[in-house]
């Protein structure tokens, strides 16, 4: 495996592949890998000749205030755990070489990135697709691979390869979690143990939604009601926001006649989590 950390020289490498036809599947990450991380890595490994991973933790995609300092890093156990699954290059630049001096221009996916996360992190979606797109371009992978957990990034990052045309296959894979429910996140490692104790509650809540909905309940206002109540029996834990939305379009829905997307945020002193599930069509099949 090798580790690159210029432009220049993962163009080299891609450029070398694709004249030799041999396909390339990306995983972009901000490193501190976790289950979730390597269940893309291995799939990118298998879908295609060669796998190459990007770690950068983004700046332009934390807010003021956010955690960019503080994110959680470390290369070598990075490097060590991607040549295990069998890698073919880390690419992992310095912010120098992404954003130098001069650095203009920025990719906006307009109204579906103000919502939900993009309402309680202005411009954190921004940062994203930009920092998304750069990679593609250097990158150029046929195929890349994102994780449910960040349902809605997902679906942001579908709608701009589209848009702009680009010439990519997007796979999305399920969210990987911890035996007692919670969402794998390099964010997790924040949590104090009476913190890391409370966080399940997120996915109780979210199993109370499904249930709900498979005992007939239709109104979203319940379904959002049930949540509230549940995250409430934890006192460490601040619920941000709750919705439930079409999975496509992540409009919000009153009415739940078809598969919907129940998507969460909280806070856990200052660490932000999130999660989500979709309630799915065989549900739907009644009468
Ligand atoms: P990061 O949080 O490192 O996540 C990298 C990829 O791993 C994303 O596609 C994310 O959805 C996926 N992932 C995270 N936790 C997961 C879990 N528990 N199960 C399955 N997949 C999971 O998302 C980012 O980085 C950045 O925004 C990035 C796209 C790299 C742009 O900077």
């Amino acid at each position: 495996m090798k580790i690159i950390k210029t432009i220049s020289e993962i163009q080299k490498f891609s450029n070398d592949a694709h004249k030799r036809a041999r396909t390339i599947g990306f995983v972009p990450t901000m490193g501190f890998f976790h289950k979730g991380h390597l269940s893309l890595i291995k799939e990118a490994r298998d879908k295609s000749d060669l796998a190459v991973v990007s770690i950068f933790v983004n700046p332009a995609q934390f807010g003021r205030g956010e955690d960019y300092e503080a994110y959680p890093r470390d290369l070598k156990r990075d490097d060590k755990l991607a040549s295990q699954i069998g890698v073919d290059v880390i690419f992992a630049p310095e912010v120098q070489q992404m954003y130098p001096e001069g650095y203009l221009t920025f990719v906006d996916v307009g109204k579906i990135s103000e919502i939900l996360e993009g309402a309680s992190r202005p411009g954190h979606f921004r940062g994203v697709t930009t920092v998304v797109t750069k990679l593609f371009n250097i990158v150029k992978p046929d195929l890349a691979f994102f994780g449910q957990k960040d349902y809605q990034q997902a679906v942001i990052i579908k709608r701009m390869v589209e848009d702009l045309n680009m010439d990519i296959r997007i796979v999305v894979l399920p969210t990987q979690r911890e035996p007692d429910g919670l969402a794998m996140s390099s964010r997790n490692t924040y949590l104090s143990p009476r913190e890391r104790k409370a966080a399940p509650v997120l996915f109780r809540s979210l199993m109370r939604a499904r249930d709900m909905i498979e005992k007939g309940q239709r109104k979203s206002k319940k379904i959002m009601e049930g949540i509230k109540e549940e995250v409430a029996s934890e006192e460490l834990i601040r619920l941000e926001y709750v919705a439930v939305c079409d999975p496509g379009t992540l409009e919000e829905v009153n009415e739940i006649r078809k598969d919907v997307l129940i998507a969460i945020a909280a806070k856990i002193g200052k660490t932000w989590l999130i999660d989500n599930i979709i309630v799915g069509t065989p549900l739907f099949n009644e009468k």
